[in-house]
């Protein structure tokens, strides 16, 4: 039974949940560069480069600061942005970025840290300009991002927002993270506010081995 055959069994049964979440995740990743429409206007999906410096400090420099605040780094400094190519240089992350024209309209990044006994795990982060949101960009740079992350052999994804960042949490349970830990008072934003972190995760090889046993026993029932 293929893919698609043991999906749509599964969505005839009682797990559609699961199953809706499977379904969303591409089996591989777009051949970069891709383009694609969406509200009317063109969208070019391509891979950060050390070219892309200027323009992402345009992007970072546009967005409200909560947004920032679930990221590790500063993305509005320069030497952070010049850390974050070299780190694509290097191979420990990948950004893909959706640009509408020359401007970033968002992006999303696959990062590991790079460290002996974390290498089997990425983070996954997804960042919209305000001006492009609900129009399902992130779900798709999510989607896409979860795919690169798979191609790369990742076994456990992590997300991290706060707790408010209702949209960030829908993307990422579209595709079967669920919460796995709170953090509290984990984040003081620049006016020395504290909030919450919430860590939302995803396990590849136990979401696989529910969808096979759900496929298991809904053959069964079929039979
Ligand atoms: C999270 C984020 C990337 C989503 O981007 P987006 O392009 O607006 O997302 P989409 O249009 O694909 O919508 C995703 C889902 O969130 C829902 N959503 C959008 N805005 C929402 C809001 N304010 N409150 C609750 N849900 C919301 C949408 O309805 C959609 O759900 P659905 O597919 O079930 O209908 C964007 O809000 C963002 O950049 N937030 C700040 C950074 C952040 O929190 N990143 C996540 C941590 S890595």
């Amino acid at each position: 039974m293929g893919l698609t055959d043991t999906i749509m069994v599964l969505l005839t049964g009682q797990s559609w949940r699961v199953a809706g979440q499977a379904a969303a995740q591409p089996s591989e990743p777009l051949d970069f560069p891709a383009q694609m429409t969406l509200d009317g206007g063109k969208i070019d999906l391509r891979l950060m480069n050390g070219y892309d410096r200027a323009a992402m400090l345009d992007f970072s420099r546009s967005l409200p600061p909560h947004d920032l605040l679930f990221l590790r780094r500063d993305i509005t400094q320069p030497k952070v942005v010049e850390d974050w190519v070299r780190d694509l240089q290097e191979d420990r992350y990948v950004t893909i970025l959706a640009l509408r024209g020359t401007q970033i309209a968002g992006y999303a990044t696959v990062a590991s840290d790079g460290l002996a006994w974390t290498r089997h795990v990425a983070e996954l982060l997804v960042l919209v300009s305000p001006s492009m949101r609900g129009l399902q960009l992130g779900r798709i740079l999510t989607e896409q991002a979860f795919a690169i992350a798979r191609q790369r052999g990742v076994r456990k994804m992590i997300a991290q927002m706060t707790p408010d960042q209702s949209a960030a949490m829908r993307v990422f349970s579209h595709i079967g993270f669920e919460k796995e830990a709170r953090l509290r008072n984990q984040l003081i934003d620049r006016d020395g506010q504290l909030h919450d972190l919430q860590i939302m995760s995803l396990d590849v090889d136990e979401f696989r081995a529910k969808i096979d046993l759900m496929a298991i026993s809904a053959q069964h029932e079929f039979v």
